[in-house]
């Protein structure tokens, strides 16, 4: 199967390019950058060196044969591509924000005009599997809200508030140097922000609101010097006191048979590289405290894309996602 990665040359294009290495069936066959057209892939991404023979062409859609193209592109650039990708009779996975919410809803979160807008399955595998299976388009959550919405689902309908709270690695901001993710300012510091208006709130709100819950959401990230990863706490307010065994079995039942889903406690490092959510509950009667860790490229981003890539291809939705993570 031929796979065209359109924006290669960041940081979800590299670690789609790395996965896909390992899969049984794709092939990557075109991969895109604008400004590094004619140079080679492992010019950039010199870990991919020996492994890939690929180099970086314009994304001219009219040329592009592939059977399945993944958007690794900055929100807006996106909706610019996916309707001539479906045309072409390619599969499509976007994983920048354009198609995740509501055209009335993206429009103010981004506070900008959707000029191709048409409703896409929200490609969280371990909620909406049947919505993704043999579909030709997905669009690929955020990555904040895929840890945050995996630690919080077994209680939504339970909860009365959920307050996420979100450590984030530098990657995260993709590999466009700015003042904000410039090593002085990220080494040996912490800090949040958007304290309150972080975008992805948007999305945790509509996946609680779809699981059925009536809770207020509320959202604060902040930025950790890691380059990889998302450790989110999620305290979560019930209207009515469960104990830890009740909470922890809880857990167990809702992801029985998600492979992706580890109930454990949860460290960054060992979930780096992965596909894997690890989470851990713990219960103080009316708060429960859920915390969960993420690669924010990989189940953040790339290997999710991936994943759903296998569902809407009829492949084992492990495919080219079973390597384990970087420990210590
Ligand atoms: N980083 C994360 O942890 C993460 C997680 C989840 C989702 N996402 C989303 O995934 C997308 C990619 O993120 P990233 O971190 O990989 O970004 P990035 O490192 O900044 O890379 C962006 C890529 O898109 C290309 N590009 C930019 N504008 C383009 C356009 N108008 N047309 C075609 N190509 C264009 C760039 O190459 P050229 O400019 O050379 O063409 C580059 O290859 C974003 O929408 C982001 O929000 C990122």
């Amino acid at each position: 199967m031929k796979i065209a990665i359109i924006g290669a040359s960041g940081y979800t294009g590299g670690d789609l390019i790395r996965l896909l290495l390992t899969h049984s069936a794709a092939e990557v066959v075109t991969a895109t950058s604008r400004k590094l057209d004619g140079k080679r892939v492992d010019s950039v991404h010199p870990h991919l060196k020996g492994l890939t023979d690929l180099t970086f062409r314009n994304p001219s859609v009219d040329r592009m044969d592939a059977d399945v193209a993944f958007l690794a592109v900055p929100h807006t650039a996106a909706m610019g591509y996916v309707r001539g990708l479906l045309e072409r009779g390619m599969k499509v996975v976007d994983l920048s924000a354009d198609y995740r919410l509501p055209k009335e809803v993206f429009e103010k979160t981004y506070g900008v005009p959707h000029t191709d807008y048409f409703p896409a399955p929200y490609g969280l595998p371990e909620l909406h599997r049947d919505e993704v299976k043999g579909v030709p388009f997905v669009s690929n959550p955020g990555c904040f809200p895929t840890g945050a919405t995996l630690a919080a689902a077994p209680l939504a309908k339970m909860a009365k508030a959920v307050i996420f709270d979100s450590k984030t690695g530098v990657s995260g901001a993709g590999n466009s140097p700015s003042a904000t993710t410039h090593y002085p300012a990220v080494a040996d510091n912490i800090g949040p922000y958007k304290w309150t208006r972080h975008r992805h709130l948007a999305e945790m709100k509509q996946e609680l609101a779809r699981l059925g819950s009536g809770a207020g959401v509320y959202f604060t990230p902040h930025l950790v010097p890691v380059n990889r990863g998302i450790l989110t706490t999620a305290h979560i307010l019930l209207r009515e006191p469960l104990e830890q065994k009740e909470v922890e079995a809880l857990y167990r039942k809702y992801y029985e048979g998600e492979f992706f889903v580890r109930l454990q406690a949860p460290v960054l490092a060992a979930v780096r590289g992965t596909n894997f959510c690890d989470i851990a509950v713990e219960s103080e009667g009316e708060r429960v405290v859920a915390v969960s860790a993420i690669d924010n490229l990989v189940k953040g981003a790339s290997g999710q894309a991936i994943q759903n890539m296998n569902l809407m291809c009829g492949f084992p939705e492990q495919d080219g996602l079973r390597g384990a993570g970087v420990l210590p």
